[in-house]
């Protein structure tokens, strides 16, 4: 898969993705990312990309023409046809089943703003979707598109080691991921749960799930709500809560109130 970058810091980009599992991915040739930058193709002396927004109030504007050069340049720069994303806060919230259906494009190409945003006449024009990673604002579209690239490249075909790890995500199956646990089996803040050391598998894919079933309900009841639950579910997230209403509390549930 290709991913051309659009953005006034292409360092900052490429340095993004030319770690962890993406950087390995760009290495074994899964990946390859590219970034293109508006200043390059600015024709006056300043090399400006952005001007005062008409209506007034503070605050630049990219401008549409070293834009529309620089997009043409990024198009021309291989065969395949690009799908162009904006980043913005005012765009559709990013999923992982968003995620899902962008990695499976031979090419995308993701935009970033800086400044008050870009001219509304080349996103019209240009983007074929806008995206947020979430209710806040940054100050510019590059750490959202580090995360598009991270979340789109990690999925590539050959990119994770472990080929199960990308299914038992977070959100692949419309739950939260279950705790999991590392060396000592005993510390002073407690064991692992016996269930993960008694080499049952059945046991332990039940264990799982039903910590994926509760974790979900407490954390994003929105979740189960969007995806239900069929009976056998149902039940394993009833004995999550029973042992859950007679658990000690822990410093989490501080934080979630
Ligand atoms: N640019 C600024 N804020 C953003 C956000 N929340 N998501 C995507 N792009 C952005």
């Amino acid at each position: 898969m290709r991913i051309d970058v659009v953005s006034l810091f292409p360092d900052f980009m490429r340095q993004c993705a030319a770690v962890g599992v993406v950087g390995r991915a760009q290495q074994r040739e899964l990946l390859q990312v590219e970034t293109w930058n508006p200043r390059d193709y600015a024709t006056d002396r300043h090399r400006s990309v952005d001007s005062s927004s008409y209506g007034g109030g503070p605050g630049m504007v990219m401008m549409i023409e070293p834009l529309r050069t620089t997009l043409a340049a990024m198009r021309a720069a291989a065969a395949e046809p690009v799908h162009l994303v904006y980043l913005s806060p005012q765009g559709t919230r990013l999923t992982q089943g968003r995620v899902e259906a962008l990695a499976r494009l031979p090419r995308i190409a993701l935009l970033c703003g800086r400044y008050e945003g870009v001219d509304e006449r080349l996103l019209a024009h240009e983007v074929d979707e806008e995206l947020s990673i979430g209710d806040y604002v940054l100050s510019g579209g590059e750490l959202a598109a580090a995360v598009v690239i991270d979340a789109v490249g990690r999925l590539q075909d050959g990119a994770l080691n472990d080929a199960q790890s990308a299914e038992q995500d977070s959100f692949s199956d419309g739950l939260l991921d279950c705790p999991h646990y590392a060396k000592p089996v005993h510390d002073a803040l407690g064991s692992v749960p016996e269930v993960l050391l008694s080499g049952d598998h059945a046991a332990i894919a039940r264990w799982r799930l039903k910590q994926s079933l509760g974790r979900t309900w407490l954390r994003r009841p929105d979740l189960l709500s969007q995806r239900g639950l069929d009976a056998p579910s149902r039940a394993l997230l009833d004995e999550f809560r029973r042992e859950h209403a007679s658990r000690r509390p822990t410093r989490q549930d501080d934080a979630t109130g």
